[in-house]
């Protein structure tokens, strides 16, 4: 028997909601299918404890999060608290300081749901993407000067270093040679972005280098945005920076059916730091407290975290639990044209498990 800690934060909104049919599916397939022992160690960071402590987390708390072996995260954002408090203060520095370098969004196409796009078969859409996950956009770096005046000047400053641009590169390389396809595309927009953009295809040019076997392209983001619209079946790997990597998984998510079946995984591959896995969504406000959030996206996000445990049988079985009840279509929540609820779709994939 091998004991995994899991951390979990639950955080706001519908994030409970689904971490709890996450944590259900993972322990019935850990158990039956790995007879492993899983231990979920809850914290209750959140906005409501904001509000009672002053803080998102603890002061210990980043020690706390540095003892477990993984981290199972649904999401933060509240409208009565800023996203530069509860975003700012637990999801990104968690990111940062566990240097959670490589976050991976898969976006498949299950049977039985409906695409928006006319006349895609299952499986048509299968692409990962990786988004690099420490710097780029997303550094913490600027500042402001008369706010909230006539005269409010702000500065945010990009980061791209050479070195985070080639791991999360070699990351997406090494993913695509092990893929039947071996084709990876990486996304700038250096024809404007001339500096930063200009590095990562310097990182890029070298690292492809390495991947002879890998057919690579680049492609810039607003082109590459048309085209997961237009033909999303033509990618497989791609790889890209903070920013575009978020918008284009919101838009990955939405073309293979909804963003409620989008999964993450934000991985420290050196294992120095726990890493952490979550839905791309967020806390989503305008369902929060009706039960009618599709946990799937959590749930294929714990499937990303057993993957990353070495419970690989455990990973598979949830993910085939995950397509059996969407090929079924008898148990669908609201996201996909049903009216289950958040309880009943976790119900459904547990059964499924078995
Ligand atoms: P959101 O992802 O929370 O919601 C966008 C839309 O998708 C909403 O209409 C919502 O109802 C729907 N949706 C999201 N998840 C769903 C699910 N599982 N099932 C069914 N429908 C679902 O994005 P937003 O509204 O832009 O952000 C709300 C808050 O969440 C903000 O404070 C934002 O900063 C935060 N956020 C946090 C994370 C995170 O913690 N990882 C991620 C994204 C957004
Ligand atoms: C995500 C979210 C976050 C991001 C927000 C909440 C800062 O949109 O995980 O996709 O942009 O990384
Ligand atoms: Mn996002």
């Amino acid at each position: 028997m091998a004991g995994h800690r899991i951390a979990v934060i639950g955080g706001d909104g519908i994030g409970p909601e689904v971490i709890d049919q996450a944590i259900r599916a993972a322990e019935a397939a850990a158990k039956k299918h790995d007879r492993a022992e899983l231990s979920w160690n809850k914290l209750p960071w959140s906005t409501a404890f904001y509000k009672q402590t002053g803080r998102m987390l603890p002061a210990d708390g980043w020690d706390t999060l540095a003892e477990h072996d993984a981290i199972l995260f649904g999401a933060v954002g509240d409208p009565s608290v800023p996203d530069k408090i509860t975003v700012h203060e637990l999801l990104l520095p968690m990111r940062r300081k566990f240097d959670q370098y490589v976050n991976l969004r898969p976006a498949y196409l299950f049977a039985g749901v409906p695409c928006p796009l006319v006349g895609k078969k299952p499986g048509a859409i299968d692409m990962l993407v990786y988004r690099e996950n420490t710097e780029g956009e997303y550094a913490p770096i600027g500042g402001q000067l008369y706010p909230q005046t006539a005269d409010e000047v702000a500065i945010q400053t990009s980061v791209f270093t050479r070195r985070g641009c080639e791991r999360i590169l070699r990351a997406a390389f090494d993913a695509a040679r092990k893929r039947p396809r071996k084709l990876l595309t990486s996304i700038t927009k250096s024809n404007a972005l001339v500096y930063g953009m200009g590095l990562w295809d310097h990182a890029f040019e070298a690292v492809r280098k390495d991947y002879p076997d890998v057919k690579s392209n680049s492609l810039l983001v607003d082109a590459c945005a048309m085209d997961f619209v237009r033909k999303p079946e033509a990618f497989d790997v791609v790889v890209a920076s903070n920013l575009f990597g978020d918008i284009l998984t919101d838009l990955s998510a939405a073309v293979t059916g909804s963003i409620g079946l989008a999964s993450s995984a934000n991985v420290n591959p050196t294992k120095k730091f726990p890493s952490m896995f979550e839905p791309v969504h967020g806390s989503a406000p305008d369902i929060a407290g009706k039960g009618i959030a599709n946990p799937l996206a959590a749930v294929l996000s714990a499937a990303l975290m057993l993957d990353h445990l070495t419970l690989a049988s455990s990973a598979d079985a949830v993910r085939a639990a995950v397509a059996t009840v969407l090929a079924a279509g008898a148990v669908k929540t609201p996201d996909l044209g049903g009216t289950a609820t958040t309880t009943q779709m976790g119900d459904a994939v547990v059964a499924a498990i078995g």
